[in-house]
């Protein structure tokens, strides 16, 4: 098979969770370009059916579910509507997650579990559905879950939020382990700072244009960038690949924390100074 048909999803049916903006809108997009069917679930009604209509106008399969999929009942019945609507269910993934600042002297008891329900214990439940609608069909499906490049590192000041993700991505590997068995593949998208409708104000800060130097890549991310890993991880590209966690971070992960500007300045210098090329 070419690499271009390993990236197609022609016939397969995609539920993606808070695909009404962002991540989301992004991910539903590039799986529709691979031929996915998509079920675009958001607890925002007009978010939900703006994304699903815009997929259908390409002509796309697609359905409108709202859900507030944090509650656990809400998840059957998404994952049963999605089923009835598009004629089974393959890949699932969730973009849903937020997170509260808040240092360790002042988070309370309800901004904590806040956060673990909005990060990481939906997405047991989810999970649990999803694989149970594959193993019930015996459908080899994938899910494809959200964590974020602070889980490399420490999230001072966001430590609830932290711990959610990091419990998310030990999840991830664990589900691999325990679903490998009925085919099914489950892995994560760790996104570094990505520039969505709900951080545009955020990353204008100053705070956050010196983050966004430090990237190695120079820029910070996009919904694109995220939605481009999901395809990969959704798709027989991946087929070898579960249980993991792959950074989309323009490289923050692994850039150290100062400004590497003096250092490549000098460095230039340097080699200016020996007579030599910079670039040989
Ligand atoms: N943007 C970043 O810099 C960044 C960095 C790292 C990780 N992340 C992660 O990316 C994900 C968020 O991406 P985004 O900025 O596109 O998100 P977003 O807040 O714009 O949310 C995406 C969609 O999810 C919907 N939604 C929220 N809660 C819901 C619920 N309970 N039920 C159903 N739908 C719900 C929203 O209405 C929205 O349309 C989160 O998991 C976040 O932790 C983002």
């Amino acid at each position: 098979m070419s690499a271009q048909d390993l990236f197609k999803l022609s016939g397969k049916v995609a539920l993606v969770v808070g695909g009404g903006q962002g991540l989301g809108e992004a991910s539903a997009r590039y799986l529709a370009d691979a031929g996915c069917a998509v079920a675009v679930v958001d607890r925002e009604p007009a978010r939900a059916q703006a994304v699903a209509e815009a997929l259908a106008a390409r002509g796309v399969k697609t359905t409108a579910i709202v859900a507030d999929i944090l509650q656990v009942s809400e998840i059957e019945r998404v994952v049963a509507e999605t089923e009835a609507a598009l004629g089974g269910l393959d890949v699932v993934v969730s973009i849903v997650g937020a997170s509260k600042f808040g240092g360790v002297l002042e988070l309370s008891e309800a901004e904590w579990d806040n956060d673990h329900a909005r990060n990481l214990r939906y997405f047991f439940f989810l999970c649990q559905a999803a694989a149970r609608s594959f193993v019930r069909r015996g459908v080899p499906g994938v899910i494809v879950g959200i964590a974020t490049a602070g889980v490399n590192g420490s999230m001072p000041f966001r430590s609830a939020y932290g711990a959610a993700k990091a419990g998310l991505v030990h999840l991830v590997r664990t589900l691999a382990v325990e679903l490998g068995e009925w085919g099914v593949r489950i892995n994560a998208v760790a996104p570094g700072l990505t520039v969505t409708p709900r951080t545009q104000a955020r990353v204008a800060n100053e705070a956050a244009q010196a983050q966004i130097r430090n990237i190695p890549r120079g820029r910070a991310g996009t919904p694109d960038d995220i939605a481009k890993a999901v395809l990969f991880l959704a798709s027989d590209m991946a087929d070898h690949i579960t249980g993991a966690t792959v950074p989309v971070d323009g490289g923050s992960t692994v850039a150290p924390n100062y400004d590497l500007g003096p250092s490549r300045a000098a460095s230039k210098r340097n080699r200016l100074a020996m007579g030599k090329d910079p670039l040989e």
